[in-house]
């Protein structure tokens, strides 16, 4: 129990020093724990309190939005605080921990360090909220307030994930997991000792870091990227990569991008959370958003020990929040310097993971083919080859984006897609590998485009195809034949839905509540979380309507029943689907060409003119 507890606030303001701007805390649901960490934020900041800011109601959640205050007001502060009996003692700290966090330094961060050293052992077990740091990071994942089960890594129930990796780097180096010494500060004595247990990172200028990642984090060099899922927010999840994985073995699989802050900001075991997944999910990309060398460094070698095949950087988001106000994602394709110095900085802590390019052909008005050559030139020339091809990898989303003008969905769609320019870039940088995104919707095309059919006169070759929403629309069609007819397996790994289902419920079993159980009573990940992946897996057939009707009748009534998990929801469910829907096999005019899908029939223009500068390899060699 504490006597006495210290509450650090410090933030960091970005833009002028002179600018003043808002805070907004959030918390839902709302509760004392919550409230009074609100309050004492705004006692921290001195803002009177008259001023503690209304609540208002934004997107489902309570909102407390403080006034803006000027940022000299916004220094370490400390808050005395009598705690007998009072629940939200951990709250407060990680709410403390957050800030300090986002300062990393200076007196807030020794004063930090002072109370956690003292109060630790008082903290109830709540995990730090990422509250401060996603509101004040663009794009960053809002906070979601519940505990971490650390004990459930490793092996949980027959499923091993990527987390034991770091179990056996804590057993091997008890400590191991620091907080990163500051950039080009050489670490203490006592982080360096634990260098033994792998070769040390570095940053792109030789400065130290942490030396925690063991050699033999990636399993064997996995099939050439000639198909992949695109990375999608909030869509490629763990559960829908663990699906796809059951569905095809070979089939490369994006996570959804997240953003260098939240890693950076988030505490060790919590980070399971992002970076976690299932061993058998290999081989999978981390696909990273941000546009500071440093802080992708550090956010690099966080996720490093998880072990992911690949580690791609996202410079082909046009959404506000992360290329307007965060300056990153599409915002960073006039820039091939920047990109080149983020992406060696990944590099240099990315494990032995190869660092690839997630692009456009183009943004606003730097949209010629010579602009993107340029930027691929610029890029390539830090890039590691990967594994699998021995080239730098660039996964290019054939159309431009209109950052001004254009929502997200429609730079999805408005832009025509230019293939061709693909093909030029493959002929262009024979020393480069490309695979092509945007608008591919049926295997048919993924398998041309992989067996080299269809290329045009004087184009190369490009590896594959990258799917995004077709997979999402449309899992079972996709992606049941696509070992079969993309890779050139002599089988597929699944036999049926019926089948898929049933593997995918031993996933679930092992997963719901992995993360312990919000103050609601909800597990984390739920069943309803579990349950997204599935919801269009029965694209087309009969009564596919009525099944995912009954699923959410389902889902509503035993949202927080702990005894009812996927596998419960199913049975009562799939009774109205036919024994012929869930029983028939894959290939066999079962794709989703037999519902309707029609191929993107994107007419090919003429290859675009050789650059003007010169490329990286001459096209004669
Ligand atoms: C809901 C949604 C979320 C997306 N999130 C990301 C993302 O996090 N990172 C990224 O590079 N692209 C993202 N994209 C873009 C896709 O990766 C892909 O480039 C785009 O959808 C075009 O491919 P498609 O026509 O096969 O869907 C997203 C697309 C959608 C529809």
């Amino acid at each position: 129990m504490l006597d006495f507890f210290l509450t650090i606030c410090a933030l960091t303001a970005y833009g002028s020093p002179s600018r003043t701007y808002a805070v907004t805390v959030r918390f839902s649901p709302p509760s004392l724990g919550h409230s009074m960490t609100a309050r004492m934020l705004a006692l921290a900041l001195g803002v009177p309190g008259a001023a503690l800011g209304r609540r208002v109601a934004r997107g489902g959640r309570k909102v407390r939005e403080i006034p803006r205050v000027a940022r000299s007001r916004l220094v370490a502060a400390v808050v005395p605080c009598s705690a007998g009996g009072q629940g939200f003692a951990g709250r407060r700290l990680s709410t403390a921990r957050c800030l300090a966090h986002r300062l990393g330094r200076g007196r807030a961060a020794r004063c930090f360090a002072a109370a956690t050293a003292t109060a630790d052992g008082d903290d109830d077990g709540d995990a730090p909220s990422n509250a401060i740091a996603s509101s004040s990071c663009p794009g960053a994942k809002p906070p979601v307030e519940e505990t971490v089960d650390v004990g459930a890594r490793g092996d949980v129930g027959g499923i091993e994930w990527a987390s034991r990796r770091i179990l056996a780097l804590d057993a091997a180096s008890p400590g191991w997991w620091n907080p990163p010494a500051p950039y080009g500060v050489a670490p203490t004595p006592a982080l360096s000792s634990t260098r033994d247990i792998g070769p040390p990172g570095r940053y792109a200028d030789g400065a130290w870091w942490r030396g925690n990642v063991p050699d033999d984090l990636h399993p064997p060099p996995p099939p050439p990227q000639l198909l992949s899922v695109a990375p999608m927010m909030d869509y490629t999840t763990a559960h829908f990569r663990h699906l796809c994985r059951l569905l095809s073995r070979h089939t490369w699989l994006y996570t959804e991008m997240e953003v260098d802050q939240t890693l950076v900001h988030t505490d060790h075991p919590r980070l399971d959370r992002y970076l976690d997944f299932p061993i058998l999910t290999h081989p999978s990309v981390l696909q990273l958003g941000g546009s500071d060398p440093e802080t992708m460094a550090r956010a690099t070698a966080v996720a490093a020990p998880y072990g992911y095949d690949e580690i791609n950087l996202n410079c082909g988001c046009p959404s506000p929040k992360v290329a307007g106000k965060g300056a990153f994602g599409a915002a960073l394709m006039p820039e091939p310097e920047l990109v080149r110095d983020v992406v060696a900085a990944m590099r240099e802590n990315s494990g032995g993971a190869p660092v690839t390019v997630k692009c456009r052909i183009g943004v606003d008005d730097h949209d010629s083919y010579d602009h993107l050559c340029r930027f691929v030139e610029t890029v390539a020339s830090a890039m590691s080859p990967t594994r699998t091809d021995g080239r730098p990898l660039f996964a290019i989303h054939a159309r431009k984006a209109l950052l001004a003008g254009l929502s997200p969905a429609e730079n999805r769609t408005v832009p025509p897609l230019r293939y061709e320019w693909a093909y030029a870039l493959a002929r262009d940088f024979p020393e480069v590998a490309f695979v092509v995104n945007g608008g591919i919707d049926t295997l048919e095309e993924a398998a041309e485009v992989a067996r080299g059919v269809g290329v045009p006169n004087g184009g190369g070759r490009l590896v594959g195809t990258m799917i995004g929403r077709a997979v999402h629309a449309d899992p079972w069609g996709v992606l049941s034949d696509a070992d079969v007819r993309v890779f050139g397996a002599e089988s597929n790994p699944r036999t049926s839905r019926r089948d898929l289902l049933n593997e995918y419920v031993k996933y679930c079993d092992a997963t719901r509540g992995r993360f312990g159980t919000t103050k609601d009573g909800y597990s984390v990940p739920s069943t309803r979380h579990l349950m997204h992946p599935l919801q269009n897996l029965f694209l087309g057939e009969p009564n596919a309507k009525v099944w995912r009707r009954r699923v959410d009748e389902a889902l509503k009534e035993h949202a927080r029943n702990p005894d009812v998990g996927v596998g419960d929801i199913l049975e009562r469910t799939l009774g109205v689907l036919s024994d012929e829907t869930l029983d028939a096999p894959p290939g066999d005019g079962s794709t989703n060409a037999r519902h309707g899908v029609k191929r993107s029939g994107v007419t090919l223009g003429n290859l675009p003119p050789m650059p003007t500068r010169s490329a990286l390899v001459p096209a004669s060699q």
